[in-house]
């Protein structure tokens, strides 16, 4: 252990030359008497998603295995900004984030050795957290990351449309169902009654302002069973079918939105009444008599030429 350490240097500064070093001195470190290892660096975000201009805490925990810390540095890319140094005193640091980025969210007081509070946090903050553990005595050095999500509520809830106003049993029933755009993804759904319907696979794209918009259509062969399925009937007292979509964006937003779509066919339908009735009449009629008609109904229209 003495002579591995003398190689690598127990000056702080040396510690930039640990990645290319470590692949080499880890088999010693494993192997070498007493040798413990820095063991399970994870991190996380909580809440997991963050909605803008709410606090979070980026956690970073570790077992160092009795060995020391040396630091722990956070990063958001390729940018450090913040840095627990168990030699520095004060042993926190902040480092401000470049241009375009907001002023640091972090706030000192409620961060050390294991998580960094942020107060605030801001759209542009979503993506690559990193945090690099080190060991004091042995300065192994483990690298772990974690997405930001930065979450957006939809505005409110989304949009059903239908090919057509009024269906009758039998036929299809065509439907889209638009959320509106959040961070992350809404998740939709099509209930009639209280019964899901449909299989079809959400479209999730990119708006221009960085959000997420989800698409699902439905396609379903109404039945009897879906008319009046958990629900009143229409003004007129006629059947219906209530369709309503479901979007929900996990741990932060769930909105409903329904479309009444009509039967087609009323009950009782004069026209189906009468009709058959005037076929059958027709149908009935001696068959030299429709004759006379159709040659009468000839001459009539050459005495009119
Ligand atoms: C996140 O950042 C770290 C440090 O810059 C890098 O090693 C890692 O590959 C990045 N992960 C992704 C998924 O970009
Ligand atoms: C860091 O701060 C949190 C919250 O105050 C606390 O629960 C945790 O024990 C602290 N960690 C250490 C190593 O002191
Ligand atoms: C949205 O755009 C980003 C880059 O701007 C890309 O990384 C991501 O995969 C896109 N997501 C979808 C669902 O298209």
């Amino acid at each position: 252990m003495v002579t591995m350490r003398a190689a690598v240097g127990a000056d702080p500064t040396h510690v930039a030359a640990m990645p290319l070093l470590l692949p080499l001195l880890l088999p010693l470190l494993l192997t070498g008497p007493g040798a413990d290892a820095l063991r399970d660096v994870r991190m996380r975000v909580e809440p997991s998603a963050v909605e803008a201009g709410s606090p979070a805490t980026v956690k970073c925990e570790y077992d160092l295995e009795n060995q020391k810390l040396y630091s722990v540095k956070f990063y958001r890319g390729s940018h450090e900004f913040y840095r627990y140094s168990a030699e520095d005193e004060p042993h926190t640091k902040v480092f401000p984030f470049p241009q375009g980025l907001p002023s640091s969210p972090v706030n000192l007081q409620r961060s050390n050795q294991t998580q960094v509070y942020l107060g605030e946090v801001s759209p542009s903050l979503a993506g690559n957290l990193s945090c690099e553990v080190t060991t004091d005595d042995t300065f192994v050095t483990r690298l772990v990351y974690t997405n930001l999500v930065v979450a957006v509520k939809p505005e409110g809830p989304p949009h059903i449309t239908t090919s057509k106003n009024s269906y009758d049993p039998g036929e299809t029933l065509l439907a889209t169902c638009v959320a509106q755009p959040s961070q992350p993804a809404a998740e939709l759904s099509f209930y009639i009654g209280d019964r899901m319907v449909g299989q079809g696979v959400p479209e999730v794209r990119n708006t221009s302002t960085g959000l997420l918009e989800t698409r699902l259509e439905l396609r379903l062969r109404l039945a009897d069973k879906h008319f009046n399925a958990g629900t009143g009937r229409d003004r007129d007292g006629g059947e219906m079918v209530v369709l309503r979509c479901h979007a929900e964006v996990p741990n932060l937003a769930v909105h409903n939105a329904y479309t009444r779509l009509s039967r087609r066919t009323k009950h009782p339908v004069p026209e189906r009444v009468t009709q058959p009735n005037a076929a059958a009449a027709l149908a009935a009629m001696p068959a030299s008599l429709m004759l006379l008609l159709v040659v009468l109904g000839a001459r009539g229209s050459l005495a009119r030429r």
